[in-house]
């Protein structure tokens, strides 16, 4: 493991989708330790509203672009660097959930979310990783999901995304530990954001974006490589993937009761018909 861990006197921090959940909660929580944060997401207006809410001592810094975007992110990388101050830390926590249904399958979700999820992240890897090893130290926390540790209902691309991740996080540590850069990933269980209130089943051990923030800057400052919250729910689904495939697929139907839930086309179907007879 790189000694580096980053702090607000050595530069500055990098938040990728602040304008909600859980990554605005962190840039709040980043710049009241101090931090001047510099926030990347879509959406110009809620990055502005962050930064007047933002309660300091460290400012915010909007700059917005699309991560899907490689040219968007060198530009945004180049901006801070050359006109804000050195970047030593970058949480990559920018990522969409779209839920897939296994009946009602559709393309587009599967290509939004690997260019989003994935591939987005990785455009933000490639210049902070380059603008840190020309320094030889640095910090960057990659976010993924428990939904990457196993397949989970409802999680066919967007499990598939954050498993990636955390295999690519596991991958480059060999290398970026020894050019200097601490890496790390995030493994939240269910927070409570626009991103979760869509799930259609209760979501255990729901925690606030702000109690997320919590934890992730307590990890980001103790180091160790999986930041994981809540523990218990966390490691026990990291425990359910030990087992033999059988009792895991068990075990998940019984504990989500998916097995006995509608197929989603006709829960769609259903919902149609509730609002208009006629539809279907
Ligand atoms: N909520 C949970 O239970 C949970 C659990 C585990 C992991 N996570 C992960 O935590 C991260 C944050 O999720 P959240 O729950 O806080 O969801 P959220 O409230 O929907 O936030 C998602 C953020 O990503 C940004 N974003 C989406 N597409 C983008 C793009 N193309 N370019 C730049 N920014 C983009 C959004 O901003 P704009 O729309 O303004 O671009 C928004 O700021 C995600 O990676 C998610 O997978 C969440």
């Amino acid at each position: 493991m790189a000694d580096f861990v980053a702090n607000p006197e050595g530069g500055l921090a990098w938040v990728t989708g602040a304008s909600s959940g859980i990554g605005r909660a962190l840039a709040l929580r980043l710049s009241k330790d101090g931090f001047n944060v510099a926030v990347t997401a879509r959406d110009h207006e809620k990055l502005v509203e962050l930064q007047h809410e933002a309660p300091g001592p460290g400012k915010i810094i909007v700059l917005d672009g699309d991560i899907t975007d490689p040219r968007d992110m060198e530009r945004i990388l180049a901006a801070i660097e050359y006109e804000h101050g050195t970047m030593v830390l970058a949480v990559l926590n920018a990522g969409v959930y779209i839920p897939v249904h296994g009946e009602d399958m559709h393309r587009e979700d599967f290509e939004k979310t690997f260019a989003v999820n994935l591939h987005g992240t990785v455009n933000c890897l490639l210049p902070a990783v380059r603008h840190m090893q020309s320094r030889g130290q640095g910090q960057i926390a990659i976010m993924s999901s428990v939904s990457g540790y196993g397949g989970l209902p409802t999680s066919a691309a967007y499990g598939a995304t954050k498993a990636a991740l955390i295999n690519m996080a596991e991958s480059l540590k060999f290398d970026l530990d020894k050019a200097g850069i601490r890496l790390q990933v995030i493994n939240p269980g269910f927070v409570q954001t626009a991103a979760t209130a869509k799930n259609s089943f209760s979501m255990p051990a729901l925690i606030s974006p702000e109690e997320a923030a919590d934890r992730i800057a307590t990890g980001l400052k103790s180091g160790g490589f999986e930041i994981t919250f809540p523990r218990r729910f966390t490691y026990t689904l990291k425990l359910l993937k030990l087992l033999p495939y059988g009792l895991y697929f068990w075990l998940l139907n019984r504990a989500t009761g998916w097995k006995t839930r509608p197929l989603a086309t006709r829960r769609h179907a259903a919902k149609t018909m509730a609002r208009d007879p006629q539809a279907v």
